[in-house]
């Protein structure tokens, strides 16, 4: 696997792959690599002949207060992690060369209405960072495919929005949730969670299943989320938001079959977010 940090010695490997009449793969990271972004290159290795994933802790996507400075780099072992799991090709650039003229001058691209509420309520501007970094990103590998997280389902649907409204001709493939043994979500954050923190942290998973079985079930929505909120506050966590929306997000209303439950919830300083889909009885 080479690793490039510059963006003519990316165009030059791409270039190469392009004559070659290849398909190429994306999968963005921000570095700090467990099974779930693994999982991400195994999809994106099954359908191309030459995948690449970025390593880039964007900073257009944090906000004043949180946690860029802390986020883990841990570029030896992701650079292990991507060989072994079949990557062909590592870029990660430096901030200065993805914005050369600082952030504050950054053309940016923003994603309405799938960008607003959730994870974009909680934290303002963040999916303007990830559109802007993500299109960025598509503009120099110029892939056939990207593959993306599930977890981040909010993420995953301004993606798609995104590649649609700019006429991206990119195939975006999204990567079920990877899960350790107990449910809790593999997340970067997760090493933030302490000994105590992490026993907890499978609630957040345990309260979205309990609530999926009784919506399932076809118990109202409205106490359902109440009593899931409760439990979490019971079980420490601070919960951000608690929501049932409609696959693409939207509201969910009488004729609604497919949906998707969505939590954030801090637990000590770590925001934990998770999802279920769900089918609603008629
Ligand atoms: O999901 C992530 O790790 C990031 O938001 C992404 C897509 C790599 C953009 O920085």
């Amino acid at each position: 696997m080479r690793t490039l940090r510059e963006i003519p010695d990316l165009r030059e490997a791409l270039d190469a792959v392009r004559r070659r009449d290849q398909r190429i793969a994306l999968v963005p990271t921000m570095g700090n690599l467990h099974a779930g972004h693994l999982a991400l290159v195994e999809a994106a290795r099954r359908q191309a002949d030459v995948v690449v994933a970025t390593i880039f802790v964007n900073p257009l996507q944090f906000g004043p207060s949180e946690d860029l400075d802390a986020y883990p780099r841990t570029l030896t072992d992701d650079q292990a992690r991507l060989e072994a799991a079949g990557c062909d090709l590592l870029f990660t650039p430096d901030t200065a060369t993805l914005y050369p003229h600082g952030l504050t001058e950054q053309t940016q691209v923003c994603v309405p209405g799938v960008s607003e509420g959730l994870c974009g309520g909680a934290r303002p501007g963040h999916f303007d960072g990830v559109a802007t970094v993500v299109s960025m990103l598509f503009n120099l590998v110029q892939p056939h495919l990207a593959c993306f997280g599930e977890k981040d389902y909010q993420q995953l649907a301004v993606i798609r929005k995104l590649v649609a409204d700019l006429h991206f001709p990119i195939e975006i493939l999204g990567v079920p949730i990877v899960r350790a043994e107990d449910g809790l979500a593999l997340s970067s954050r997760n090493g933030y969670l302490s000994e105590d923190e992490r026993l907890v942290a499978p609630m957040l998973y345990r309260t979205l299943c309990q609530a999926r079985n009784a919506l399932e079930a076809g118990e109202a929505p409205e106490p359902v989320l109440a009593q899931a909120n409760e439990t979490l506050r019971q079980s420490g966590f601070t919960p951000d938001y608690l929501e049932l929306r409609a696959r693409d997000l939207g509201p969910v209303t009488a004729t609604t079959r497919e949906a998707v439950l969505l939590a954030a919830a801090r637990l000590g300083p770590t925001r934990l977010i998770d999802n279920l889909i769900l089918t609603l009885p008629s």
